[in-house]
Order: C-alpha cells, then sequence, then structure tokens
C-alpha cells in the first residue's frame, strides 16, 4: 500500500465496473445470462436468442427474433475486395490471427459509419459484426486447409449456415447434419459470455478509449488466443495428444504438473472464478458422450480426459488449490469430432463470446461512469540521475 492505490496483480480483488450483463458465483458453480441459469439456456434457446438476451437485457419476442435473424442474414457478405487479404497470409497462419486481423481490416470499409456515439451505428455495426465474424471464422478455416471459399447461405439458419461454410465444398451439395448443428448451437451459447474476464476486460478497455467495436472487438480476439484464457481449448487436446503420443502415464504426467516441472499445466483445469465445478463444463462432458455416440465418433482422447479429472478431482494438491475443469476441458474432443481443425477451436470460442463482448461494449458506452481504463502502478525503477554531461 503506497499513497492512494493497492497493488492488485491481475485485478484479482478489482471490481473495475459495475455491469447488469451476467452473474458468476465461483463458490457456488453459478452462471446466470441476465438472470436466466446457463443450464436452462443451453437446452432451450438458441445463439441468436441469447444474443438478443444479452445485447438487449430481456428475450426477444417472435416477431423480434425473427427481425433480427433476418437482419443477420442480410449482413454477411463481406466485401469482395476483403478476400484478396486472406490471401495475402501465409497457408499457416493460425486462424486467429487471421480473425483477430480480418476483424481489423473490416473496419476499414465502415469507417463512415462506426461513431461509437451513433446508436445507429453502433447497432448497424452489431449486426454486421454477427454476421461477418463467423464468415472470416470459416474462410480462416478453408485458409487453413486449402479449400475454396463458400459464399453464404441465407436460407439457413445461423449455425447451420456456418458449418457450411466451415464443411460444405463447392464439388458437391452439403447435407445439414442436425446432431452437429443441436451440438454445436449448445456450445456457442454456453461461450457467449463470462463477465469480466481477460478479453471482455480487454474489448471494454479498449473501447473505453473511444474505439470502434471493430477494433475493440479485434483486441478481445487477440486476448482470448492465449493459452491460459481461450486458447486453452486447443492447448487441452495438444495435452492430451501428446500424453497419449508420448505413453507416458496419467499418473506420472500429473506427478509433472504438481512439481511444476518445465511449467506444464493441467490445461482446461483451473479458473479465476470457479473454485468449484465450471457448470458449463459440466454440462460440456455431459453431452459429450452423447455427441459422439450420435457422431459415430470413438475418440480414446475423450476417456483419457475422464482419467486426468478423476485423478485431479482426487488429488490433494488440486483440491487444495480448489481447481477444477473449467469450460475448455471437454470442448475441444466435441470439436475435434465434429472435424473442425484443433487451431480452429479458439475461433469457435470467439464466434460464441462475440455477443458477450458486444454486450459489454455497448453497456460500457452507455454507462455514465465509464472513464477510460487507465489503472495506476507501483514504481520500482530507477531512482532521479542525470544524462551523462548534464550537470
Ligand atoms: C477461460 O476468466 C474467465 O471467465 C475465463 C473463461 C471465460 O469464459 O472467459 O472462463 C475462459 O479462460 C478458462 C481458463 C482456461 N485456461 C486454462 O485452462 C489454462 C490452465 N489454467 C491456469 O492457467 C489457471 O487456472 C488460470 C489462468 C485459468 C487461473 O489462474 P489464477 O486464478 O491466476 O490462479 P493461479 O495461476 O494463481 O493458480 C493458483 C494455484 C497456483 O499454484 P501455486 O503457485 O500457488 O503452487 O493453482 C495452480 C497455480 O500453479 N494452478 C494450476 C493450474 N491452474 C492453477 N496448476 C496446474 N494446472 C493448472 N491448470
Amino acid at each position: 500500500q503506497t499513497g492512494h492505490t493497492t497493488l492488485d496483480y491481475g485485478f484479482v480483488n478489482t471490481s473495475a465496473t459495475k455491469s447488469a450483463i451476467t452473474f458468476i458465483d465461483g463458490d457456488k458453480g453459478i452462471l446466470r445470462y441476465r438472470g436466466y441459469p446457463i443450464e436452462q439456456l443451453a437446452k432451450n434457446s438458441t445463439y441468436l436468442e441469447v444474443a438478443w438476451l444479452l445485447l438487449y437485457g430481456e428475450l426477444p419476442s417472435a416477431s423480434e427474433l425473427e427481425e433480427f435473424d433476418n437482419r443477420i442474414r442480410r449482413h454477411t457478405l463481406l466485401h469482395e475486395d476483403l478476400k484478396r487479404f486472406f490471401s495475402s497470409l501465409p497457408h499457416t497462419a493460425h486462424p486467429m490471427s487471421v480473425l483477430s486481423s480480418a476483424t481489423a481490416a473490416l473496419s476499414t470499409y465502415y469507417e463512415h459509419q462506426s461513431d461509437p456515439g451513433n446508436p445507429e451505428h453502433v447497432e448497424l455495426n452489431t449486426i454486421r459484426l454477427l454476421a461477418k465474424l463467423p464468415v472470416i471464422a470459416a474462410y480462416a478455416h478453408k485458409k487453413s486447409i486449402g479449400q475454396a471459399f463458400l459464399y453464404p447461405d441465407n436460407g439457413l439458419g445461423f449455425v447451420d449456415n456456418f458449418l457450411k461454410l466451415n464443411f460444405g465444398v463447392l464439388s458437391e451439395p452439403y447435407e445439414i447434419n442436425p446432431v452437429m448443428s443441436r451440438a454445436l448451437e449448445r456450445l456457442l451459447i454456453l461461450h457467449e459470455d463470462h463477465e469480466q474476464n481477460a478479453s471482455t476486460s480487454t474489448v471494454r478497455l479498449v473501447g473505453s478509449t473511444g474505439a470502434n467495436q471493430f477494433s475493440s472487438i479485434s483486441a478481445g480476439i487477440n486476448a482470448l488466443y492465449g493459452p491460459l484464457h481461450g486458447g486453452a481449448n486447443e492447448a487441452v487436446l495438444n495435452m492430451l495428444a501428446q500424453i497419449r503420443d508420448s505413453g507416458e502415464s496419467v499418473q506420472r504426467f500429473v506427478e509433472r504438473v504438481k512439481n511444476k516441472e518445465d511449467g506444464v499445466k493441467l490445461m482446461g483445469f483451473g479458473h479465476r472464478v470457479y473454485k468449484n465445478y465450471d457448470p458449463r463444463a459440466k454440462l460440456v462432458k455431459e453431452s459429450a458422450d452423447e455427441i459422439l455416440s450420435e457422431l459415430g465418433v470413438h475418440d480414446p482422447l475423450l476417456e483419457l480426459a475422464k482419467e486426468l479429472e478423476e485423478l485431479a478431482l482426487n488429488d490433494d494438491y488440486f483440491k487444495e488449490r480448489r481447481l477444477y475443469p473449467n469450460v475448455d476441458f471437454y470442448t475441444g474432443v466435441i470439436y475435434k469430432a465434429m472435424g473442425f481443425p484443433t487451431r480452429m477451436f479458439t475461433v469457435l470460442f470467439a464466434i460464441g463470446r462475440l455477443p458477450g463482448w458486444l454486450a459489454h461494449w455497448t453497456e460500457m458506452q452507455r454507462d455514465s461512469q465509464t472513464k477510460i481504463g487507465r489503472p495506476q502502478q507501483l514504481y520500482t525503477g530507477a531512482s532521479e540521475r542525470n544524462y551523462p554531461g548534464v550537470v
């Protein structure tokens, strides 16, 4: 404590804002969007209905939802010039880098309509981002596998259009897979918001300077990319594959984690807020077996993940530190069974989180208390000294 500031690394004990969007009780493992329990929304709602709820505070009427859906469908096309942007990147580019840079590039087409103080611009760019981010995401996927980009199919709903953009090919008709659609809808809903996590706080901080939605969302995507945050779903699959390929026992791996050998962590475990089982992880785990069997996929990595969880939940090291599976622990096995490459997993997290980012950006813009995010620091550097020769 010096002067009037307290050092609080990672804002562990700091509330940066008030918000009415999402409620989390980390000790009880509770998550609610605008008061509705995540379990009920995941089982009964849709991605766009929940997006409206997060953005506007209430569930939409049937006509509001239909109009919202139709408006989004009419904004799915990217400017044709933007397609050249993708060809300028190496085919080895990580889809998250493609997503964040293409989102910033998207901003250049709408600079004349991106005034954060203009409610019509804000509402229109919310629609544009909800409509175009999935298309950019699918293009990042197609680029990474060297396949031609498809055009959005506005005759399809949000999730089916996204799946077709990712898995459809020009040479044959695309068949909707209702199992995949329902599974992805539920997974996207589980990711739509999570109050002041690192990427949402990033979106709020960048937006607090007056930056527009495209720039703020692009910053949020970059924050999500890190393996300690959204990048963990990709890191979990790499961790499981590495254990399988190395032939190392899960017991030996867990010992290495406990000894912190080479900084190894049990990816997909632990959380800043949840000191209990992440309610999303519970829902994902419950549906993992069902989805994989409905897709006719048997993946030994799912069994390996369950074995790891079982071991950790009964180990004092993890119990003392209140480390439980988080949302990223089981999602990758399902994304893999759907056919997504591992490096697309965090992109799917970003598509899920987009409505939450937009809702928080808008809430922050409308909050008269909002000030530019500018924390203080405790200075530990050199005291005053003169440049050589200066007296
Ligand atoms: C997401 O904030 C959100 O809401 C995020 C998110 C969202 O929806 O937006 O929920 C999504 O990002 C989920 C988290 C995904 N990340 C991972 O799975 C990566 C592995 N997890 C950790 O890196 C860690 O648990 C964090 C970053 C998630 C949280 O870390 P904290 O709160 O800063 O806690 P910490 O790092 O100080 O850990 C406390 C103790 C330490 O032990 P000691 O040094 O005191 O001995 O627990 C240990 C840590 O070493 N620990 C782990 C561990 N996580 C914490 N040890 C092994 N494996 C882990 N995964």
